[in-house]
């Protein structure tokens, strides 16, 4: 799977983007029209991770994977949705995806995590989330890439992450949901987990 960082908290990992935000995303170095996906995942409903979704879906036909509350609101707006909760997985469009925990709020629903696995790799999309030690769970379904917020203030900052990685045990850490504002600064060359680390522009690519 190809891993692209578009900013923020913006991944879209081959034909799936997770929580899209393009406009008014300091970060975004992407055109909204630029972006071709079958799937969007979204975490919560807070502006800077439900962002495009709507406007993206419709342009792209594609398929809203969110709580259910998230979902609802989708369909209402006349895109299709999968909705689901924290339990057993979905497949969509050739991905397993897996809702997990996320402590944070919404304005919809609950905030969650997600668990992506194609082509035998697995992909953790944390969300805004502090740190919690059911981590421990999510990291038994062996993580090979983990995209973890280190920003502080709404979510985990270095410290914190560098914590999560000890409960999740990813081969490879992604930081993200940092200095897109001066509230969330901080610097990723501080960010020394026991994993590999790779900091990625937005614009730039991971392969796993
Ligand atoms: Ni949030
Ligand atoms: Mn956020």
């Amino acid at each position: 799977m190809k891993i692209t960082f578009l900013g923020h908290a913006t991944f879209l990992i081959d034909n799936l983007i997770i929580d899209p935000f393009i406009k008014g995303n300091p970060q975004a170095t992407t055109n909204l029209d630029d972006i071709k996906c079958k799937i969007i995942c979204v975490t919560h409903a807070h502006e800077d991770h439900l962002g495009d979704t709507i406007e993206l879906a419709k342009k792209n036909n594609a398929t809203i994977v969110a709580i259910h509350e998230i979902a609802v609101y989708a369909e209402k707006q006349g895109v299709k949705s999968v909705g689901m909760n924290f339990g057993g997985p979905v497949d969509v469009e050739g991905y397993n995806i897996q809702m997990v925990p996320a402590w944070h709020s919404s304005d919809m629903g609950t905030a969650c995590g997600f668990l992506i696995t194609k082509d035998g790799k697995t992909i953790y999309h944390a969300g805004d989330t502090g740190l919690f030690s059911d981590m421990k769970l999510i990291g038994e379904e062996g993580i090979d890439v983990a995209l973890l917020p280190i920003g502080g203030r709404y979510t985990m900052d270095i410290k914190q992450a560098t914590k999560a990685c000890k409960f999740l045990n990813p081969k490879t850490v992604i930081p993200m949901h940092y200095n897109s504002w001066d509230i969330i600064k901080a610097d990723p060359k501080e960010f020394k987990p026991d994993c590999e680390v790779v900091v990625l522009k937005s614009g730039e690519d991971y392969e796993v």
